[in-house]
């Protein structure tokens, strides 16, 4: 853990007023430049979960850390994007976040190729980068849960993992209130 918070902080730089006045915004980017630190934080995810049976990643940069993660554990990786972007039947979930408004989709046969084992928690982590109000992640909890349900799923284990969190503003609080049984692993916080 030491070793992948080095890293972020080394990288990781925060642009105040941006993208609205009064947010400072963690720019994660600078990570994925530096093959060593960004290897730092995927070893580090690579202890800290075991067994993983899907990988999640929110549109956008969750999408770059999730799908690196899945791929270096040979998980298979699914994409939640912003609504209107996926094809087929979807199902959506509106959510208010740090800055506006907007609508998370996921296809409804996502999960209909993928073999899930049958003698113990299928788990599944979701990825983004930053935490704030939690209004995102809450958004993708509950797909999944209803994705997982729609395959028949029904002993599973949600591990939700963010680079950062922003504490103010007490999106960890909020994921805990609503739902109990989900973890959060956040590797830095501001
Ligand atoms: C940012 C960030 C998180 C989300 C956190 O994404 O990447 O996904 O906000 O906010 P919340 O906890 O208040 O919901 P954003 O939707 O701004 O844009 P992106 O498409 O670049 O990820
Ligand atoms: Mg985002």
């Amino acid at each position: 853990l030491a070793s992948a918070k080095q890293s972020i902080i080394k990288q990781c730089n925060v642009y105040q007023d941006y993208p609205v006045k009064g947010v400072g915004f963690l720019d994660i980017s600078p990570i994925f430049m530096s093959t060593v630190d960004f290897d730092n934080v995927l070893t580090y995810w690579q202890h800290r979960f075991t067994n993983v049976d899907l990988v999640v990643g929110l549109e956008a940069r969750g999408f770059v850390i999730g799908a690196a993660f899945a791929q270096k554990i040979g998980a298979p990786f699914m994409m939640i994007r912003k609504k209107g972007k996926l094809p087929g039947q979807c199902i959506s979930e509106a959510y208010v976040k740090e800055y506006g408004a907007d609508e998370f989709e996921a296809q409804v046969n996502a999960l209909s190729k993928t073999s899930f084992p049958s003698d113990r928690k299928v788990n599944v982590l979701i990825m983004d980068d930053i935490l704030a109000t939690g209004g995102t992640l809450c958004a993708s909890i509950e797909l999944v849960r209803k994705l997982l349900s729609h395959n028949n799923v029904k002993e599973y284990k949600i591990s939700t993992s963010l680079i950062s969190s922003i504490k103010v503003l007490r999106g960890k609080e909020k994921i805990y209130e609503k739902y109990n049984d989900v973890s959060i692993d956040v590797i830095h916080e501001i």
